[in-house]
């Protein structure tokens, strides 16, 4: 196979796309589709302040790398989840973004989960959920929370994730499955700022996991090639693994599954139910948006775990999940 521009040997076959691509001409290209989708969807702008969020991961590295070689104000944010039974998954994935960032001159800001809440994610989790189920959800809530309130706090205009093609496919997929509106409805490539929220971007979202993955590696960027020790058996998994499936069958399946759900958005197929327009709260305490008066999810679990008394706490054994 050779490379459609310059005819040297292809270092990446993409079907889907009906390209293949040198070395060289591919860690040109992927920068550009980048640029081309920032523009697309009216991400951002040249002078806007971009933090992005950083696991440590090849998505969102190369999206920090992506964004930095296209001259945008991108800084990082890195969440210290303490996730560190077992394979020192969290320690390691801070030591390659610290790594990264100092090798490149950029700003990283690091949000120690422990010191904000006063216990890492798996204690948490379990403090919360009296040891049922897997800490995902308090994670993602967690995460979630964290992200927004740096942004705001620090003034950034717009704060970008590294989610994939892939990523946004298997959260398409469950949301379609169970008919989730409200989800369908805020699933894409910008949400816009609200109060007390800000606007969210996904510059990555319509590029395969395996061209990620190949642009991490053909630019030398060293990431965490674990999953988190809790992704194991997700559901979001199950989906993936699904769709690649179907994706061999009919190369370029999940990148048409994607942009025909963004078309039919756009024409109106889903629309809002009203209850949830009406349900605008602000948590008294952070200020970001809740669905009912009172607290918001995050401050409840803070102040839940912070007031229970003191008691030994058992970690979840991993081997078992
Ligand atoms: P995930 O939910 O783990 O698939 O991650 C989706 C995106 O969230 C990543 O591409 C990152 O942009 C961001 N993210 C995940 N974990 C962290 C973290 N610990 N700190 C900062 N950003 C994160
Ligand atoms: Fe949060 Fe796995 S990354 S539980
Ligand atoms: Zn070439
Ligand atoms: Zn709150």
């Amino acid at each position: 196979m050779k490379c459609r521009k310059c005819g040297a040997k292809a270092a990446i076959h993409m079907p889907q796309h009906r390209l293949a691509l040198c070395k060289e001409h591919f860690l040109e290209w992927v920068p550009e589709q980048t640029e081309r989708f920032i523009r697309k969807y009216n991400m951002f702008r040249r002078e806007e302040r971009i933090l992005v969020a950083v696991s440590g991961g090849k998505d969102s590295l190369s999206l920090w790398d992506i964004l930095w070689r296209l001259g945008y104000q991108a800084d990082g944010l890195y969440i210290a989840l303490g996730i560190d039974e077992g394979i020192r998954y969290s320690a390691e994935s801070q030591r390659l973004t610290e790594q990264f960032a100092a090798e490149r001159g950029l700003k990283l800001h690091i949000v120690d989960v422990e010191r904000e809440t006063g216990f890492p994610i798996p204690v948490l989790a379990r403090k919360t959920m009296r040891g049922q189920g897997k800490p995902c959800a308090v994670c993602g809530l967690v995460k979630r929370h964290e992200m927004n309130r740096i942004a705001r706090d620090l003034g950034y205009d717009v704060l970008a994730t590294g989610h994939n093609l892939d990523d946004e496919v298997a959260v398409l997929f469950g949301n379609t499955l169970n008919w989730s509106v409200e989800y369908l409805l805020r699933q894409g490539p910008v949400l816009p700022e609200e109060p007390g929220l800000a606007r969210k971007v996904k510059p990555l979202c319509r590029f395969y996991e395996r061209e990620m993955t190949a642009y991490a590696l053909l630019r030398g960027i060293e990431y965490i090639y674990e999953e988190c020790p809790f992704a194991v058996g997700s559901t979001s998994i199950a989906y993936k693994e699904l769709l690649n499936r179907l994706e061999n069958e009919r190369p370029g399946a999940k990148l048409s599954f994607y942009l025909s759900f963004l078309e039919a958005r756009q024409r109106g197929l889903f629309r809002e139910p009203q209850e949830v327009r009406q349900a605008l709260h602000l948590c008294p305490s952070c200020g970001q948006p809740t669905s009912a008066p009172g607290l918001c999810s995050f401050c409840r679990l803070v102040s839940r775990v912070k007031s229970s008394p003191s008691q030994t706490i058992t970690i979840p054994n991993l081997e078992n999940r």
